[in-house]
């Protein structure tokens, strides 16, 4: 009978797409918010690729079962914080494993990473608690593949203070979606014309981060791309470079760039460090 009702539901769902016609399958909820569509556009080159997939958060393992069907060649891994019972929600299969962790643990998430070693895909449908999503960030970003996607759901939790957001202050609150917006400087870290830039953690190390509504997606890649405009974050520097080697005329350029250019440069970051002291933001 069961199996009659999916041969059904595939027939009526004939017009969408491969992971669209699986969804609809599972009921998972990730069609009413317009994540598959998105998903989609990602996920169908890679569709018969042998993949390692992790994700937050299984509930009632719709999702896991969705993956399951959609890379039939690929391990599916989901870990959540309650026991999750196999048998009840069919999540026995060959292609699925579950752990019950939470993705905020260092101990269990270095089990994972121990167990597994590399992931293709992690997404995190879990707690979407500002605190967990980072977390897990931090913890998991170094054990995806290079050129592999990370992906946070549900980002409207950080304009929610209920879930640990904050709707007052949207450009300067610890929320997640500020901690992926941030991420975003990482892209282009070697174009900071401030000659006392610290280097960050993520800085070169992440090639695209694509915003959509409630869902952000992180590639991670190789991006220590020199700058044309800039050396070691220096502007002046850079100047006085290209402009007496090609004049030869060192002296009035060492006087512009090196002392002019470098005193304004130290007092614009003199200001502004004073300015974010004021303000707390330091
Ligand atoms: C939105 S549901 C997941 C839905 C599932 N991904 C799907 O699309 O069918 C969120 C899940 O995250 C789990 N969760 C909550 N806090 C967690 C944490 N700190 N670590 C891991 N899982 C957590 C909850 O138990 C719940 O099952």
């Amino acid at each position: 009978m069961e199996k009659i009702f999916r041969v059904y539901i595939l027939i009526l769902m004939s017009e969408h797409s491969d992971l669209k016609k699986i969804g609809h399958l599972y009921q998972t909820d990730k069609i009413d918010h317009g994540y598959l569509e998105i998903y989609e556009n990602y996920f169908n080159k890679l569709q018969n690729k042998n993949l390692t997939i992790l994700e937050i958060g299984i509930a009632d393992g719709k999702s896991l079962l969705m993956w399951s069907d959609y890379f039939k060649n690929s391990k599916i891994i989901g870990i959540d914080i309650h026991k999750i019972n196999l048998e009840k929600k069919k999540l026995n299969r060959k292609n699925i494993f579950v752990h019950q962790g939470s993705q905020s643990d260092k101990k269990f998430i270095d089990e994972i990473i121990k167990e597994y070693t590399e992931f293709d895909i992690i997404i995190d449908d879990g707690s979407h608690l500002a605190k967990d999503v980072k977390k897990s960030f931090e913890l998991l970003f170094p054990s995806l593949k290079e050129n592999g996607l990370y992906i946070i759901e549900d980002i409207q939790t950080s304009y929610n203070h209920f879930f640990g957001g904050n709707p007052f202050d949207l450009k300067y609150s610890n929320s997640h979606m500020n901690f992926f917006k941030q991420l975003t400087d990482s892209l282009n870290y070697q174009e900071i014309a401030n000659p006392f830039y610290i280097e960050k953690k993520y800085d070169g190390k992440i090639t695209n981060i694509s915003f959509y509504h409630n869902m952000v997606f992180v590639r991670k890649g190789n991006n220590y791309k020199l700058s044309r405009e800039v050396i070691k974050h220096s502007y002046e520097d850079m100047k006085f470079l290209e402009k007496s080697e090609r004049t030869g005329k060192k002296l009035q350029y060492f006087v512009k760039y090196k002392i002019f250019y470098k005193l304004y440069t130290l007092l614009l970051f003199v200001l502004n460090t004073l300015k974010k002291l004021i303000l707390f933001r330091i």
